[in-house]
């Protein structure tokens, strides 16, 4: 696997190549992103992922310092799932001056859940994103970049852009990985103690709660539900965002029928770690 710091490097290293399958991450890589990696492999002609913990989609009071940085580990990992060139750019390379040319998602997508407790959140991640792909995809015919869909606001923002700019890219959404106890692997699941980590996995056993009991209800009743869900958790000790049923299509909430395919998001602090996850319904 070639590690390359630079834009120029990486396209000359893509440059007998014509669909590369890109994994974008932020490091510390989980199974997860492994995953993703052997999923996306087959369906290019050479894998590519990247590592850059991006300050744009970072509030001043978030985790970018303390975002875990791996990247001799991460490397290994990805070098043995079959990755083909790791791009691991300074910030200096990929914001060679501050980033005033944004890409502003849609607020309809991006102002809602993630994007109402993390103002600016999305501009930062389709910013870089789009940087990305740029840095990967420019003079290719066709391309394939997974991610993964517990992050699933992110995908869905990140599919529409592609769409409304018209980028030669099919975006390929992974399953969620979990731990035995069905906790989402996560980056930030090192974040937790002990004590926590036992914890941690009543988030996707009251999303799965919250589906069952969102299946035998009405459109009308999920405000209830989602609020009794809401304060489970907050009896556990957690300090929960919001858990909430949406339409798969649009991130709404349904309005005139539970017959739609729906999926149930929550996002929730565990001592200082904010944890995220969903379930399809
Ligand atoms: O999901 C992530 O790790 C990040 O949001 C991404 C897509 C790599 C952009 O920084």
């Amino acid at each position: 696997m070639h590690i390359v710091h630079t834009i120029a490097e990486l396209r000359e290293k893509l440059s007998s190549y014509k669909r590369p399958a890109f994994v974008p991450t932020m490091g510390n890589l989980h199974d997860g992103h492994i995953a993703l990696v052997k999923q996306a492999k087959p369906l290019g002609d050479v894998t590519v992922s990247s590592i850059f913990v991006n300050r744009l989609q970072f509030a001043p009071h978030e985790d970018f310092d303390s975002y875990p940085r791996t990247l001799d580990a991460d490397a290994q990992r990805l070098e043995a799932a079959g990755c083909n060139v790791l791009f691991a750019p300074r910030e200096q390379e990929l914001y060679p001056q501050p980033q005033t040319y944004k890409m502003h998602p849609a607020t309809d997508l991006s102002d809602i859940l993630e994007g109402h407790f993390r103002p600016g959140f999305f501009i930062g991640v389709s910013t870089v994103v789009l940087k990305l792909f740029s840095c990967v995809y420019a003079g290719m015919p066709s391309g394939i970049a997974a991610f993964g869909k517990k992050d699933y606001q992110q995908v869905m923002v990140v599919r529409r852009m592609v769409q409304q700019f018209a980028l030669p890219i099919e975006i390929l959404a992974g399953e969620t990985q979990r731990a035995e106890d069905g906790l989402a692997l996560s980056s930030r699941n090192g974040y937790l103690s002990e004590a926590e980590r036992k914890e941690a996995a009543e988030l996707s056993k009251a999303l799965k709660a919250l589906g069952a009991a969102a299946r035998a209800a009405t459109p009308a009743d999920l405000p209830a539900l989602e609020a009794q869900a809401m304060q489970a958790l907050a009896r556990r000790g957690w300090k929960p965002d919001y858990l909430t049923v949406r339409r798969r299509a649009d991130l709404m909430p349904p309005q005139a029928s539970m017959e739609e395919p729906l999926v149930v998001l929550g996002a929730a602090k565990l001592g200082s770690t904010r944890l995220i996850d969903n379930l399809e319904i």
